[in-house]
Protein backbone atom coordinates (compact mmCIF):
# COMPACT_ATOMS: atom_id res chain seq x y z
CA UNK A 1 0.00 0.00 0.00
CA UNK A 2 1.27 3.38 -0.95
CA UNK A 3 0.86 6.26 1.49
CA UNK A 4 1.46 10.08 1.18
CA UNK A 5 2.51 11.87 4.18
CA UNK A 6 2.54 16.04 3.47
CA UNK A 7 5.06 17.50 5.65
CA UNK A 8 3.60 20.73 7.82
CA UNK A 9 7.44 22.09 7.72
CA UNK A 10 6.24 23.24 4.33
CA UNK A 11 2.54 24.70 5.34
CA UNK A 12 1.13 28.00 6.48
CA UNK A 13 1.64 27.87 9.82
CA UNK A 14 -0.73 30.43 10.80
CA UNK A 15 -3.20 28.23 9.01
CA UNK A 16 -2.40 24.60 10.54
CA UNK A 17 -6.06 23.80 10.94
CA UNK A 18 -6.99 24.94 6.94
CA UNK A 19 -4.05 23.42 5.62
CA UNK A 20 -4.28 19.83 7.29
CA UNK A 21 -7.88 19.78 6.32
CA UNK A 22 -7.00 20.61 2.37
CA UNK A 23 -4.88 17.94 2.55
CA UNK A 24 -7.12 15.05 4.70
CA UNK A 25 -10.33 16.46 2.33
CA UNK A 26 -7.97 15.91 -1.11
CA UNK A 27 -7.49 12.50 0.40
CA UNK A 28 -4.37 12.04 2.29
CA UNK A 29 -4.45 10.16 5.56
CA UNK A 30 -1.01 10.42 7.42
CA UNK A 31 0.00 14.10 8.24
CA UNK A 32 4.14 14.37 8.66
CA UNK A 33 5.11 16.40 11.70
CA UNK A 34 8.55 16.97 11.68
CA UNK A 35 10.48 17.78 15.12
CA UNK A 36 13.72 19.54 15.21
CA UNK A 37 15.83 20.35 18.54
CA UNK A 38 18.85 22.98 17.40
CA UNK A 39 21.18 20.48 18.28
CA UNK A 40 20.79 16.78 16.20
CA UNK A 41 19.99 19.26 13.48
CA UNK A 42 20.73 22.89 12.91
CA UNK A 43 16.88 24.03 12.81
CA UNK A 44 14.08 24.40 15.58
CA UNK A 45 10.84 23.79 14.19
CA UNK A 46 7.61 22.77 17.02
CA UNK A 47 7.59 20.22 19.69
CA UNK A 48 4.06 18.88 21.94
CA UNK A 49 2.20 21.99 22.32
CA UNK A 50 1.75 21.78 18.51
CA UNK A 51 1.22 18.21 18.11
CA UNK A 52 -1.63 18.19 21.05
CA UNK A 53 -3.49 21.18 19.52
CA UNK A 54 -3.53 20.14 15.53
CA UNK A 55 -4.87 16.59 17.00
CA UNK A 56 -7.88 18.35 17.38
CA UNK A 57 -8.67 19.07 14.23
CA UNK A 58 -8.01 15.73 12.28
CA UNK A 59 -8.22 11.73 13.05
CA UNK A 60 -5.70 11.34 10.23
CA UNK A 61 -2.22 8.98 11.06
CA UNK A 62 0.42 11.35 13.03
CA UNK A 63 3.84 10.47 11.64
CA UNK A 64 6.09 12.33 13.66
CA UNK A 65 9.45 12.54 12.65
CA UNK A 66 11.90 13.50 15.66
CA UNK A 67 14.94 14.88 14.76
CA UNK A 68 16.35 15.03 17.97
CA UNK A 69 19.06 13.91 20.07
CA UNK A 70 18.43 10.85 23.05
CA UNK A 71 14.22 11.04 21.70
CA UNK A 72 14.18 8.28 24.56
CA UNK A 73 13.79 11.35 26.74
CA UNK A 74 10.24 12.57 25.60
CA UNK A 75 8.67 9.38 24.03
CA UNK A 76 5.76 9.30 26.37
CA UNK A 77 5.33 12.92 25.93
CA UNK A 78 4.80 13.02 22.31
CA UNK A 79 2.74 9.71 22.78
CA UNK A 80 0.81 11.45 24.93
CA UNK A 81 0.15 14.46 22.66
CA UNK A 82 -0.83 12.75 19.94
CA UNK A 83 1.94 11.40 17.51
CA UNK A 84 0.37 7.11 16.13
CA UNK A 85 4.03 6.98 14.39
CA UNK A 86 7.40 7.88 16.34
CA UNK A 87 10.83 7.71 14.20
CA UNK A 88 13.61 7.92 15.88
CA UNK A 89 17.25 8.94 14.09
CA UNK A 90 19.40 5.98 14.76
CA UNK A 91 22.18 8.08 14.68
CA UNK A 92 20.13 10.29 17.81
CA UNK A 93 20.08 7.45 19.73
CA UNK A 94 22.72 5.63 22.80
CA UNK A 95 20.70 2.94 23.14
CA UNK A 96 18.23 2.49 19.96
CA UNK A 97 16.79 -1.00 21.21
CA UNK A 98 15.22 0.28 24.27
CA UNK A 99 14.30 3.47 22.64
CA UNK A 100 12.22 1.62 20.03
CA UNK A 101 11.08 -0.35 23.08
CA UNK A 102 9.76 2.88 24.82
CA UNK A 103 7.75 3.67 21.89
CA UNK A 104 6.14 0.47 21.61
CA UNK A 105 5.49 0.51 25.37
CA UNK A 106 3.67 3.68 24.82
CA UNK A 107 1.70 1.62 22.31
CA UNK A 108 2.45 3.74 19.16
CA UNK A 109 4.23 2.28 15.95
CA UNK A 110 8.37 2.70 15.87
CA UNK A 111 10.19 4.28 13.06
CA UNK A 112 13.85 4.28 12.27
CA UNK A 113 14.97 6.69 10.30
CA UNK A 114 18.93 6.75 8.81
CA UNK A 115 20.78 9.98 7.38
CA UNK A 116 22.06 9.96 3.67
CA UNK A 117 25.59 9.26 5.09
CA UNK A 118 24.61 6.24 7.44
CA UNK A 119 24.96 2.93 6.25
CA UNK A 120 21.93 0.76 5.37
CA UNK A 121 23.94 -2.00 7.34
CA UNK A 122 22.94 -0.51 10.65
CA UNK A 123 19.66 -1.72 10.26
CA UNK A 124 20.48 -5.03 10.39
CA UNK A 125 19.62 -5.71 14.22
CA UNK A 126 17.01 -3.63 14.59
CA UNK A 127 14.76 -4.00 11.25
CA UNK A 128 12.84 -6.84 12.83
CA UNK A 129 12.16 -4.50 15.66
CA UNK A 130 10.48 -1.61 13.98
CA UNK A 131 7.31 -0.60 11.74
CA UNK A 132 8.79 1.31 9.47
CA UNK A 133 12.52 2.02 8.43
CA UNK A 134 12.89 6.10 7.11
CA UNK A 135 15.28 6.28 4.30
CA UNK A 136 16.03 10.02 4.42
CA UNK A 137 16.56 11.30 0.88
CA UNK A 138 18.11 14.85 1.95
CA UNK A 139 20.34 15.51 4.70
CA UNK A 140 17.34 16.40 7.89
CA UNK A 141 16.69 19.49 9.03
CA UNK A 142 15.16 21.94 6.46
CA UNK A 143 12.58 21.62 3.42
CA UNK A 144 12.81 22.42 0.08
CA UNK A 145 16.25 20.91 -0.75
CA UNK A 146 17.37 18.56 -3.43
CA UNK A 147 16.84 14.99 -3.84
CA UNK A 148 20.36 12.26 -3.72
CA UNK A 149 20.32 10.17 -6.24
CA UNK A 150 22.26 8.06 -4.48
CA UNK A 151 18.92 7.36 -2.43
CA UNK A 152 17.56 5.56 -5.08
CA UNK A 153 20.42 2.83 -4.05
CA UNK A 154 20.03 2.63 -0.73
CA UNK A 155 16.30 2.30 -1.02
CA UNK A 156 17.03 -0.49 -3.03
CA UNK A 157 19.33 -2.03 -0.29
CA UNK A 158 16.97 -1.40 2.39
CA UNK A 159 14.35 -3.56 0.61
CA UNK A 160 16.69 -6.37 -0.18
CA UNK A 161 18.42 -6.40 3.71
CA UNK A 162 14.47 -6.88 4.80
CA UNK A 163 13.67 -9.58 1.73
CA UNK A 164 17.46 -11.12 2.61
CA UNK A 165 15.61 -11.57 6.33
CA UNK A 166 12.21 -12.42 5.62
CA UNK A 167 10.55 -9.09 6.44
CA UNK A 168 7.46 -8.61 4.21
CA UNK A 169 5.17 -5.50 4.15
CA UNK A 170 7.77 -3.34 6.11
CA UNK A 171 6.69 0.19 5.43
CA UNK A 172 10.04 1.96 3.81
CA UNK A 173 9.50 5.90 4.23
CA UNK A 174 11.20 8.42 2.10
CA UNK A 175 11.71 11.93 2.89
CA UNK A 176 13.48 14.98 1.26
CA UNK A 177 13.17 16.17 -2.74
CA UNK A 178 10.45 14.64 -3.28
CA UNK A 179 8.43 15.83 -6.23
CA UNK A 180 5.81 14.69 -8.52
CA UNK A 181 8.47 14.36 -11.56
CA UNK A 182 10.90 11.99 -8.74
CA UNK A 183 8.40 9.87 -7.15
CA UNK A 184 7.63 6.97 -9.46
CA UNK A 185 12.25 6.30 -9.33
CA UNK A 186 11.81 6.42 -5.06
CA UNK A 187 7.93 3.77 -5.67
CA UNK A 188 10.54 1.73 -8.33
CA UNK A 189 12.99 1.51 -5.99
CA UNK A 190 10.65 -0.17 -3.28
CA UNK A 191 9.40 3.09 -1.00
CA UNK A 192 5.60 2.86 -0.17
CA UNK A 193 5.50 6.39 2.22
CA UNK A 194 6.14 9.15 0.71
CA UNK A 195 6.92 12.48 2.52
CA UNK A 196 6.24 15.63 0.86
CA UNK A 197 6.70 18.60 2.08
CA UNK A 198 7.17 22.06 -0.75
CA UNK A 199 5.97 19.71 -3.33
CA UNK A 200 2.46 19.36 -1.28
CA UNK A 201 1.98 22.77 0.00
CA UNK A 202 3.72 25.30 -2.12
CA UNK A 203 1.09 26.26 -4.53
CA UNK A 204 -2.49 24.42 -4.62
CA UNK A 205 -2.67 21.82 -2.01
CA UNK A 206 -5.25 19.87 -3.03
CA UNK A 207 -4.00 19.81 -6.25
CA UNK A 208 -0.77 18.74 -5.59
CA UNK A 209 -2.14 15.74 -3.24
CA UNK A 210 -4.48 14.66 -6.49
CA UNK A 211 -1.44 14.17 -8.42
CA UNK A 212 0.13 12.44 -6.28
CA UNK A 213 -2.22 9.49 -6.18
CA UNK A 214 -2.86 9.70 -10.02
CA UNK A 215 0.81 8.46 -9.91
CA UNK A 216 0.15 6.13 -7.33
CA UNK A 217 -2.97 4.86 -9.31
CA UNK A 218 -0.23 3.14 -11.74
CA UNK A 219 1.04 1.26 -9.55
CA UNK A 220 -1.69 -0.54 -7.80
C1 LIG B 1 13.60 17.54 6.37
C2 LIG B 1 12.30 17.02 6.84
C3 LIG B 1 11.28 16.85 5.79
C4 LIG B 1 10.90 18.07 5.02
C5 LIG B 1 10.74 17.62 3.59
O1 LIG B 1 14.54 17.45 7.36
O2 LIG B 1 12.47 15.76 7.47
O3 LIG B 1 10.13 16.15 6.24
O4 LIG B 1 9.73 18.71 5.44
O5 LIG B 1 10.51 18.71 2.83
P1 LIG B 1 10.54 18.68 1.23
O6 LIG B 1 9.52 17.70 0.79
O7 LIG B 1 10.23 20.09 0.90
O8 LIG B 1 11.94 18.28 0.83
ZN1 LIG C 1 10.64 14.58 7.95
Amino acid sequence: MITLSPSLLSADLSRLGEEIRCVTDAGATYIHIDVMDGAFVKSISYGMPVIKSIRKCTDAVFDVHLMIEEPIRYIDDFAVSGADIITVHQEACKDLPATIAAIKDSGKKAGVAIRPDTAVSVLEDIAGLVDMILVMTVYPGFGGQKFIPESLGRIRETKALLDSKGIKDMDIQVDGGIYLDNVRDVLDAGANVIVAGSSVFRGDAAANVAGFFEIFKEYQ
